[in-house]
């Protein structure tokens, strides 16, 4: 019910106009955002690369409503990937399409990605697109696809699973015959029970079926998840197929269970930090919310603290 609401929330134009520019909402994202500039973001890079992490940073943003905005978002990328060229930061990026125009000019987003992929390349870094809600899932491996075999740079581009949908075992199954880059996730949207499981444990056992499937694949995989049981399936799975800590990463959220990824870095593994930054914060927080309602009580006890 509360993660209905929440994701149902993360929809509300008046409450996000209200949260984005009112101090509070600021104060409130802050658990679990960078910040509000690219400096902000770059400046978390740094933190958590010298706690031995690496990074995928995130200019938040979904659905802009016209080309100028979606220039705009990929020259923040193009940005990000300077910034990471010049600091030397282990870092990548994660970029939703919509925030490139993937609603608004289907070229133009092909476009303004391949130049990211291309830029992403050139500084040994690396694009991944990020997974929006089912009304995107084909469309997004569409191009991906299209993407990871053009024109050399295909290295430098991977995207998403979500072990929710019930299509996901066959895009895991082709991808790693095309050797692309996934990043495994349970997954964040509202979505009926034709497309997803509706039930939790269903989700997860799809999430460690589609976990064998990718470690088996020999392709530098990414296990997403602050699940202890999942992870703990990883490693023990891993440890069983002889597959080394450096064939794969996890990966984590910014801000939730920082005390498992140093935990999971120290014992050996590599684990990377998804950093979000941005004016655009409302609709990713209200996920994080909307994944554990019981956020609202931690934020809210941390402010009285304050
Ligand atoms: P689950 O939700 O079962 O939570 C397991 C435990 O983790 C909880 O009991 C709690 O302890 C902790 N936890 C989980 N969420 C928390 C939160 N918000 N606050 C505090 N504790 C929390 N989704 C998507 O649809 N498309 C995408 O592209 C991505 N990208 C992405 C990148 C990365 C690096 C991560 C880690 C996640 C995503 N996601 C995503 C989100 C993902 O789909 C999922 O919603 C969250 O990771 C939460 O699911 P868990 O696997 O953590 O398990």
């Amino acid at each position: 019910m509360l993660r209905q609401f929440f994701i149902a929330l993360s929809r509300n134009k008046i409450v996000r106009r209200w949260a984005e520019s009112s101090r509070l909402g600021l104060r409130m994202s802050s658990r679990f955002v960078a910040g509000t500039t690219e400096e902000q973001g770059i400046a978390a890079t740094h933190t958590v690369n010298e706690l031995g992490l690496s990074v995928t940073l995130d200019h938040l943003g979904e659905n802009v409503t016209n080309a100028d905005e979606a220039r705009a978002s990929a020259k923040s990328y193009h940005q990000m990937l300077d910034a990471i060229g010049t600091h030397a930061l282990d870092a990548n990026v994660s970029c939703k399409l919509t925030h490139l125009g993937f609603d608004v000019d289907a070229a133009l987003c092909k476009e303004l990605v391949t130049s990211l992929i291309d830029h992403a390349a050139r500084v040994h870094s690396f694009v991944r697109v990020d997974m929006e809600g089912s009304p995107y899932t084909q469309r997004t491996l569409d191009l991906v696809k299209e993407l990871h075999r053009g024109n050399g740079i295909g290295d430098a581009v991977g995207t998403v699973i979500q072990s929710y949908l019930r299509r996901s075992e066959a895009d895991v199954e082709q991808l790693c015959a095309e050797k692309t880059r996934i990043r495994l996730v349970k997954g964040a949207y509202k979505e009926p029970p034709d497309i997803a499981f509706p039930k939790k444990a269903d989700v997860d056992a799809s999430f460690v079926k589609l976990m064998k499937i990718m470690l088996k694949s020999g392709v530098y995989h990414a296990i997403a998840t602050h699940d202890e049981r999942m992870i703990a399936d990883t490693i023990a799975f891993a440890d069983r197929e002889k597959i080394p800590p450096d064939a794969f990463e996890f990966q984590m959220l910014y801000g939730i269970r920082r005390d498992l990824q140093e935990q999971l870095v120290r014992e050996g593994w590599r684990m990377r930090v998804y950093i979000p930054f941005g004016t655009e914060w409302y609709p990713y927080f209200m996920r994080r919310l909307a994944e554990r309602p019981a956020n609202v009580w931690f934020i809210a006890r941390n402010m009285l603290r304050k």
